[in-house]
């Protein structure tokens, strides 16, 4: 069986150490500050297990040693804004929870994959890779699939067609300036500029940039949680299944897309080495621009990551 170690044991982590073992896709290793409750996770968890038959191991820790040999490290750990606390106070502190998440991990799996889903994702991605010294292929921003997830559930609920005819593309920084590749998205074929009127296309287009904040409003306290865990299941699968999935995912940029020395959404294929490729798609010249706003955006943030951490 594989291993996947699992740090934060909140929702995003706990829900996807869920759908993980229910899928049979490997043991499962929650850690989290918190004493106790990803003992008590992991045991309830365990103890689902007989009634639906499947036999992935799980359990919770506060200690980085039971995570050794993981294939994969997926980061959930860290806080939410809370009220007072600014950006760069945020940015700080789950800088300094991810950062220490990454390299115990490391110590104990040095082979693994990290797959980074705290926010600001994309900032978060580079801080990984930078403290583990890992190269791109090995570290791994969630946040197209979700996205793009998002604008295909909408989709799907204004048409009426399964979510499996629906193919959008998300790409760009995992925030408001995210890109939603209208042009290059269609139901079974065909393009959605022509199944669907503009009014109803740039609709759907507002409501995906806004996705994780309308569940944030919804929720009142804390974030989405199923489909950010779930997102980060299929990017789990495609690396242990060596399946060279092409999806959108945040991956450092070294040239690509005119990019370099940043994390950020573009179509990448996963397969058993990790982000084994970037693909590049050709852009239109509205689609540069959206493209070059949220680049400009994420780095602001990487920028001031830098002036806050040393690394
Ligand atoms: N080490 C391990 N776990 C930690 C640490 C740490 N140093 N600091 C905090 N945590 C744990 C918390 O105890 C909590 O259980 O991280 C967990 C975060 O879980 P939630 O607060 O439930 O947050 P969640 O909704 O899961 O989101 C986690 O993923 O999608 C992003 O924006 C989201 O950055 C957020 C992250």
């Amino acid at each position: 069986m594989n291993k996947i170690s699992i740090i934060g044991a909140g929702m995003t982590g706990s829900t996807a150490a869920h759908w993980l073992a229910e899928r049979e896709l490997a043991d499962l290793v929650l850690v989290d500050v918190v004493e106790g409750m990803p003992q008590g996770k992991g045991l309830d968890m365990a103890e689902a297990m007989p009634i639906i038959g499947r036999d992935a191991k799980v359990i919770g820790t506060n200690d980085y040693a039971a995570t050794r040999d993981s294939e994969i490290v997926i980061i959930t750990a860290g806080v939410a804004r809370k009220p007072g606390m600014s950006r760069d106070d945020l940015l700080k502190t789950n800088a300094e929870i991810v950062g220490k998440a990454a390299l115990e991990t490391l110590k104990h799996s040095p082979n693994a994959i990290f797959v980074v889903l705290t926010n600001p994702l994309d900032t978060m991605a580079y801080l990984t890779m930078k403290m583990t010294k890992l190269p791109r292929e090995r570290v791994i921003g969630q946040a197209g699939i979700l996205d793009s997830a998002r604008m295909r559930a909408f989709v799907a609920m204004e048409t009426g067609v399964s979510v499996e005819n629906i193919h959008c593309y998300v790409l760009g920084g995992h925030g408001d300036e995210m890109v939603p590749l209208t042009r290059h998205s269609n139901i079974a074929g065909i393009p959605l500029r022509e199944y669907l009127s503009a009014d109803k296309l740039e609709a759907i287009v507002n409501r995906t940039r806004k996705g994780g904040g309308e569940i944030v409003n919804l929720l009142k306290t804390g974030s989405a949680y199923y489909a950010p865990s779930m997102a980060c299941v299929q990017m789990a699968e495609a690396i242990l299944k060596d399946k060279k999935l092409i999806v959108p995912c945040a991956a450092y940029m070294d040239g690509e897309y005119g990019l370099k020395d940043m994390y950020f959404g573009v179509p990448v294929m996963l397969g058993g080495g990790g982000m084994e490729r970037i693909i590049q798609y050709d852009f239109d010249e509205e689609e540069k621009v959206m493209f070059a706003k949220s680049a400009a955006s994420v780095k602001e943030t990487h920028e001031a990551l830098k002036s806050l951490v040393k690394f």
